[in-house]
């Protein structure tokens, strides 16, 4: 029997909240799904800094290297406000990303038919929108040197921000968007800015090159990327994968994001390269949203972003198309039968807590199984 190991960090604030849901659908999974999970706990975040003085320890992480994936809720929280730069809870996600050279960061934005009249656009646009942002996370001008602030002779200040990208780093995010539209409606939309950027030029030529050496049967266009941010916007189901850089998939992920609605539906994925022995690749799975301090410890956070999050890594890290399927199934129904938790709910209408949205996912996963 196929067994994986599974590293769970709950984090701080709803962190844990969520994460106890996403613990419900593991054991009805190892229970029902032929396939084994070990779990581990941790501490990451906030929580990790109240006992050992860091976001994450050296321990933690080697845990996590070893991990068939990491599991992680949410860190951080205005108790920590005011501790150390370096030892912040988001060190410990940022050490996670780095040391597990998380560099493809994959973003649904999935419009759940019964939640289609909660999106800013109308329902016409958004209804049945399945779409996937490829963002590069460790390359462009969130790293690139030089990277500061000086002070000119003339008294003035200067920031610079370096946009850096090399083929390697284009090539390796470029072949995981093909290798997710194989699996999808087949066609990849670059997006950059040829137009005024170097590094843009570049984007452009080694995408086509990849695409042109290892995968001519998937469709291929290239958008400048502020046109992109409006094509999605005026008619998103045009898209099916989107691959860009770190910072224009920063932005348009977050707008992707918002034509579905809540903040808590989002799930993510980070994948890592394949290790060239195994083939397995290093990966991390959250929801997009934070910690929520303001309703931490009440029992209402939404968990569907956090299990849809481990539906990824079944399909992205455990080759469990179906079981993945079965998880978003369970969780369109739950939604389709009007249940709600309150970040969902209309006003005056009624909503249920974490637990019980928890409950009837898997409920709903029995019920379709
Ligand atoms: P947030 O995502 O935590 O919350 C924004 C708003 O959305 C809040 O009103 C919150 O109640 C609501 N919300 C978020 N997730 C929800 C859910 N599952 N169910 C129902 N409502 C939900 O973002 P915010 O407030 O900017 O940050 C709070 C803390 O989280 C900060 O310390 C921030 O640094 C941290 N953060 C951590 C992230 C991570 O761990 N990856 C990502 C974003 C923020
Ligand atoms: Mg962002």
């Amino acid at each position: 029997m196929a067994s994986y190991n599974l590293l769970l960090l709950p984090g701080d604030g709803i962190g844990p909240e969520v994460m106890a849901e996403v613990e419900r659908v593991i054991r009805w999974l190892d229970a029902n799904s032929g396939v084994h999970f070990e779990t581990e706990t941790d501490l990451v975040g906030g929580s990790a800094y109240d006992v050992h003085g860091v976001a994450i320890t050296d321990e933690t992480m080697k845990t996590a290297m070893a991990a068939d994936a990491v599991i992680f809720g949410a860190v951080g929280g205005p108790k920590w406000d005011a501790v150390p730069y370096e030892v912040r809870p988001e060190a410990g996600l940022l050490r996670l990303r780095k040391d597990l050279e998380l560099f493809a960061n994959l973003r649904p934005a999935i419009c759940y038919p019964a939640l289609a009249d909660a999106s800013s656009l109308k329902r016409e646009v958004v209804e049945g929108l399945d779409i996937l942002i490829l963002r590069e996370l460790t390359g462009g001008v969130y790293f690139g040197e030089p990277k500061e602030i000086v002070t000119l002779e003339n008294g003035e200040k200067r920031a610079v921000d370096t946009q850096v990208y090399t083929t390697h780093e284009i090539e390796r995010i470029a072949r995981v968007a093909f290798e997710l539209a194989r699996a999808r409606r087949n066609k990849v939309t670059s997006m950059e800015k040829r137009n005024v950027m170097r590094s843009g030029v570049l984007w452009n030529q080694v995408v086509t090159a990849v695409h042109k050496a290892e995968y001519p049967d998937v469709q291929l266009e290239h958008m400048l990327a502020d046109a992109g941010g409006m094509q999605l916007v005026r008619w998103p189901k045009q898209f099916d994968v989107i691959v860009t850089d770190n910072l224009f998939g920063d932005m348009l992920s977050d707008v992707a994001a918002m034509l579905t609605g809540s903040l808590g539906m989002l799930p993510s994925a980070s994948l890592g390269a394949p290790d060239p022995a195994t083939g397995k690749r290093k990966a991390l799975y959250e929801p997009v949203h934070g910690s929520a301090p303001d309703i931490a410890g009440k029992g209402i956070a939404n968990p569907i972003a956090m299990i849809a999050s481990l539906g990824m890594a079944l399909r992205y890290s455990f080759d469990m198309g179906e079981a993945a399927d079965l998880v978003d199934g369970a969780i369109a129904d739950v939604l389709a039968s009007g249940t709600r938790t309150a970040d969902l709910a209309a006003k005056g209408q009624n909503s249920v807590s974490t637990r019980e949205m928890g409950e009837a996912i898997v409920k709903a996963m029995a019920k379709r199984a």
